[in-house]
């Protein structure tokens, strides 16, 4: 690779194992890239930062790896998915950092960025510019920071203190580690910077590509900063804009990440990337929100309307949005998907092993908001007719009969230079929710798509084959997703290799014995304290509201000893399980990593 201050010329590759290998000969451990989903924080739905799967150790947890970690983590942020399509905001991304657990402070945490950013990446000096934080009732001025700087030879005029939006970073969720940072810039102009040029003055020529936090503050759920005694460096550099800088660019979707799907999608609908500003911004919105979701499919998630599955349904949808506008029509966002597989295969290799069953699931979410759209969009420009606005109720009505997320509808407002009243959407959600809620008791209903005899039927099958699964297995197999339709049963759950024909057979027969045995279905209230203590299976950890039913399968003598089925479950359930008839698994297969997936059917 060679290196020229014009022609700057390094690959993702390159940056990621020049960063790791920096801080790998000064004694940091390597950490995995963690999932997506946070393990240790309730509070958010993703990980937002390198620093998340962090947090224990952060607050004082000891790492089993020692005190100076470093690592590449993929990341999701989903404040504003609408404002993705200029070109720098990304919902996923990737972010290089290290960390002190209480080992180095700000002095070496400084110098080792500064000697990374001037000997290893070899920017010019006369390029850079750093912030720090300017004080407030918080936290002082970090006048030390800037001292540390200027002995590395920054010069003072590229030196500027700003206020806790800007050099202030954390928590990663509501509460929790933050504190006052020192960020680093890269001069994207053209030609030199002036004299008094800096990130304050002269932000749009100014691009942040790193940032090191003091973390001596934690914020509590009341919203105050407490100082703590702990001294922790965390710091973080988003791999796709530090890219984009060091090969000259001025365009995140230009560099390596992105351009083949860019160019796919220029492609499949004769447009050209950077010609037109809408068709510009659609085609950012497609490749970036497919990578996202490719990522979240990844960790097994599926579209749905909670959660994770909710955000990735915005993501696929809006993508679908942006491509008719383009006038692409067909698989563009399984396409798109593929190219992202092939891309990060190599570092995440169970994208591999989940490529059919991610490549599966945003066809069928294609086709299935396909039916609705073009309805949709005339149902609202009929709104617009009519009525001249948008108000929240209409957005909810587009979104409850046309599976519209809220960003579709502002992105259409928006077209046509309008606002929609997102309290007022949010409201309407809530009340829904709510009734939905009453109705079915909402999380429980897992998967059950009507109460039809024949689902009915497969929704027990479902649970015998989930205790069958621990019997033959492992002890600790747990529902990871369900599915039912009226021909058949689909069952997820955590397992990570290939069941044997023998193991296949040994479940069936299992499950078929116990139908022949003829148990009954027992239904029973208590709170999740009771069930959990009788050892009944939940699939979702969230709270629960105070009384559960619980459905328990058992013989006419274990009624009062351990049923052989036990789970908090809405139901419906059949009353005794030799209605069920023959049990037969028609498939086993893989859907994410450690995930596998069995489709069997009732004859
Ligand atoms: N956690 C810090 C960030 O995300 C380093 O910028």
């Amino acid at each position: 690779m060679g290196f020229d201050s014009v022609y700057m010329k390094i690959t993702r590759k390159e940056l990621i194992s020049q960063y790791l290998n920096f801080f790998k000969i000064k004694k940091h451990a390597i950490l995995p890239n963690a999932s997506l989903i946070p393990e240790n924080d309730p509070t958010v739905l993703f990980t937002t930062a390198g620093m998340h799967p962090l947090v224990p150790y952060i607050l004082g947890q000891k790492h089993p790896l020692g005190t100076r970690l470093v690592s590449i983590q993929r990341c999701i942020r989903t404040g504003d998915i609408e404002e993705v399509g200029d070109a720098f905001h990304h919902t996923f991304f990737e972010m290089l950092g290290n960390w002190s657990l209480g080992d180095y402070w700000k002095e070496e945490a400084i110098k080792m960025s500064f000697d990374f950013l001037t000997e290893v990446l070899k920017l010019p000096l006369d390029k850079l510019a750093v912030s720090c934080f300017k004080g407030d009732s918080d936290a002082f001025k970090d006048e030390e920071s800037s001292e540390i700087w200027m002995k590395l030879g920054m010069p003072k005029e590229r030196i500027v203190f700003l206020g806790k939006d800007d050099n202030w970073w954390g928590p990663a969720g509501k509460t929790g580690p933050c504190g006052p940072d020192t960020e680093m810039f890269y001069y994207v102009g053209t030609g030199k910077p002036k004299a008094n040029s800096n990130p304050e003055k002269d932000d749009k020529n100014w691009c942040e590509i790193w940032n090191d936090v003091f973390v001596q503050y934690n914020k509590t759920k009341e919203g105050k900063f407490e100082h703590t005694d702990r001294m922790v460096i965390d710091t973080g550099m988003g791999v796709e804009r530090t890219l984009t800088v060091l090969n000259g660019l001025k365009d995140d979707y230009l560099t390596e990440v992105f351009s083949p799907a860019i160019e796919e999608i220029a492609y499949l609908s004769g447009k050209r990337y950077g010609f037109n500003q809408d068709h510009t911004r659609a085609m950012r919105v497609i490749v970036d929100h497919i990578r996202a979701s490719v990522f979240i499919l990844n960790e097994g998630t599926v579209p749905s309307n909670v959660e994770q599955g909710y955000v990735l349904r915005r993501l696929i949808r809006r993508a679908i949005r942006f491509a008719k506008q383009i006038n692409v029509e067909g698989k563009v966002c399984k396409r798109v998907a593929k190219i992202f597989i092939d891309y990060y295969k190599g570092d995440y290799p169970e994208l591999t092993q989940a490529e059919k069953f991610i490549l599966d699931e945003i066809e069928k979410e294609e086709i299935k908001f396909d039916e609705t759209l073009e309805k949709g969009i005339k149902e609202f420009e009929k709104m617009i007719r009519e009525r001249k606005e948008i108000s929240g109720k209409d957005a909810f009505f587009l979104y409850q009969s046309f599976g519209f997320p809220l960003e579709i509808v502002k992105d259409l407002c928006q077209e046509h230079r309008m606002k929609v009243d997102e309290q007022e959407f949010e409201e309407e959600l809530g009340k829904h929710q709510e009734l939905s809620r009453q109705s079915s008791k909402g999380k429980f209903k897992s998967g059950l798509q009507d109460n039809s005899e024949a689902t009915t039927k497969l929704h027990t099958a479902t649970h015998i084959l989930n205790q069958a699964l621990r019997e033959v297995l492992r002890s600790d197999i747990q529902q990871k997703g369900s599915n039912i339709t009226p021909e058949r049963l689909r069952f997820d759950f955590n397992f990570d290799r290939k069941l044997t024909k023998e193991e296949l057979r040994e479940v069936e027969d299992i499950v078929n014995q116990k139908i022949k045995e003829g148990l009954d279905v027992e239904r029973k209230e208590m709170s999740v304290d009771e069930a959990i203590k009788l050892g009944a299976q939940a699939v979702f950890k969230g709270k629960y509201g105070e009384k559960v039913s619980v459905y328990m399968i058992c013989g006419k003598d274990d009624k009062d000893l351990r049923p052989f089925s036990c789970e908090i479950c809405a139901g419906p359930h059949v009353e005794n399980i030799k209605t069920l008839g023959h049990f037969r698994i028609i498939k086993e297969e893989a859907v994410a990593a450690g995930v596998r997936r069995i489709k069997a059917i009732l004859e």
